[in-house]
């Protein structure tokens, strides 16, 4: 059986330990023979390095395991690159999302000003990153999921038009399924699901039994209106409502109240209900502080418990259950530390479906094409597509409803606009990309923000020209 090598860059990533321990679980379906860690960061990725060699020492006996800050290192001789970079660091993310509460706006990591100050930095150098990827390895494929993936994958479409092995992919959708999928009893491997819009926007259409083709949509739509009591309790066994995410999943059951004929991404939560959105945070507190106190806390700490034992088998991190089950979806925790059960699984199964010519349906992002003849044949839609080793199949969606539309249109034109911006130094069109955003809508409020943004971000802003 052919094994391959794995490349992880931003290796210094919160994600990191997660991603590393399913690559061990998933041993029987993606046999690797090499791991890299890869990040501009030498002490954020040393702490999951050392973690990390204990890790695969005692779980994946003869794997090659290093960590590199070095390009020519991490990117010969390797089959899969797994890109989760955080452009401008957690630093920056701080001013993406307390800058806009200065004018009055929801300030978030991927919507509104906040995404597209996060987007300004990510197609700078995720295109510089992809350029370095291919001069040492041009047939691998790249798994892209940094963020915001909606405005990197505009960028790649431009910049890497005839290069069909980068994917950019999200994992909300799995998580939005993994939620509801249990009113019905069942699990994400039975069903297949119909979905369309630009990442972190869009809409599920149907959910496919596979066994007997019947649509489960409209039953799980049917109980959230009847049964919304307890289908909250089941959302309040799941999250933590205290945190984000929970409080997140709790909004959406409302969302699904007002719109009850399809299941929405939680993301669109911020183009429909703004104000609801914007009393979550203020200007001192938002979801960074909360990732700080949390996640980076309870990763480092992991990694770092670990290296003080020197071992994970047999004390209180051992993974060996789990491993040994390797099965992806029924260890029904792919998360030990980071606390996101879907977001190392759904890459798996996405590499999987690669290798194994599999076929399966992964809700990717892709150029529209006439996908959705009434949407605009430039966007990177996401969409079911069937994922082959040759090729990448979207399926046919057909017409969206004029309220879809609307709002996929007009995100469409602020994200596109804002690519635009940053590949032709553009000032006019960074102003026209914030002011048409729905969360900022205002044109001088667009240049104020604008104006922060610049200061903020340093050497990650162009020089723009006009
Ligand atoms: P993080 O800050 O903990 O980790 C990111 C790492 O990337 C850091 O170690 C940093 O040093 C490194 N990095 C930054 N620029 C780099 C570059 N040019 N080359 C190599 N490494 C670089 O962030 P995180 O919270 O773990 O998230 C990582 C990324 O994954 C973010 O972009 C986040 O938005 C994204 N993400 C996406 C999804 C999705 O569904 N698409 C889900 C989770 C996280
Ligand atoms: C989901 C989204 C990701 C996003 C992440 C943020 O998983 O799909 O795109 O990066 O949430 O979560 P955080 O916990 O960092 O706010
Ligand atoms: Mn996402």
């Amino acid at each position: 059986m052919k094994k391959y090598s794995v490349t992880i860059c931003g290796g210094g990533s919160t994600y990191t330990p997660d991603m590393l321990e399913l690559l061990c679980v998933a041993q029987k379906k993606f046999p690797i023979r090499k791991v890299v860690l890869f990040d501009i960061d030498y002490q954020r990725q040393k702490t999951v390095n050392d973690y990390a060699e204990i890790l695969f020492n005692e779980y994946c006996e003869g794997v090659e395991f290093f960590s590199t800050l070095d390009p020519k290192e991490a990117f010969e001789d390797m089959d899969f690159a797994f890109v989760q970079i955080r452009a401008g660091g957690m630093d920056l993310r701080n001013s993406d999302e307390k800058i806009p509460y200065t004018y009055d706006c929801i300030g978030q990591e991927t919507c509104g000003p906040g995404g597209l100050s996060y987007g300004v930095r990510s197609v700078i150098e995720m295109k510089n990153l992809i350029n370095s990827i291919r001069t040492y390895s041009p047939n691998s494929w790249i798994i892209n999921y940094s963020n915001p993936a909606a405005i990197v994958a505009e960028m790649t479409k431009r910049v890497f038009p005839n290069d069909k092995r980068i994917i950019n992919i999200c994992d909300m959708p799995t998580q939005v399924l993994d939620t509801y999928l249990p009113l019905v009893n069942k699990k994400r491997s039975e069903i297949e699901p119909r979905y369309f819009g630009l990442n972190h926007y869009g809409w599920f259409t149907k959910i496919i039994d596979k066994k007997t083709g019947e649509d489960l949509l409209p039953e799980i739509l049917k109980i959230c209106v009847t049964e919304k009591e307890r289908v909250h309790k089941l959302i309040d066994n799941m999250y933590d409502v205290t945190t984000h995410w929970g409080k997140t999943f709790e909004d959406h059951l409302d969302m699904i109240q007002d719109y009850p004929y399809s299941l929405p991404n939680t993301y669109n939560l911020y183009y429909l209900y703004p104000d609801r959105r914007y009393s979550h945070y203020d200007i001192k507190t938002t979801r960074y502080d909360e990732i700080i106190e949390g996640r980076e806390k309870n990763v480092i700490m992991y990694c770092n418990a670990i290296k003080a034992l020197g071992k994970m088998k047999g004390t209180q991190y051992d993974i060996t259950d789990k491993v040994n089950a390797g099965l992806l979806e029924e260890t029904g925790c792919s998360s030990t530390i980071a606390y996101n059960d879907v977001h190392a699984t759904y890459l798996i199964e996405l590499v999987i479906s690669i290798i194994e010519n599999g076929n399966d349906i992964c809700l990717l992002m892709i150029q529209n094409n006439g996908i959705i003849p009434n949407l605009s044949s430039e966007m990177m839609l996401e969409v079911p597509c069937r994922v082959g080793s040759q090729f990448i199949e979207p399926l046919h969606i057909g017409p969206v409803s004029t309220f879809e539309k609307g709002l996929l249109e007009n995100q469409f034109a602020s994200e596109s606009l804002l690519v635009d911006a940053v590949l032709e130094n553009d000032k006019q069109k960074m102003l026209q990309a914030f002011t048409i955003n729905r969360l900022v809508n205002d044109t001088e409020r667009a240049k104020k923000i604008i104006a922060e943004f610049e200061k903020a971000n340093g050497k990650f802003w162009p020089k723009l020209k006009g």
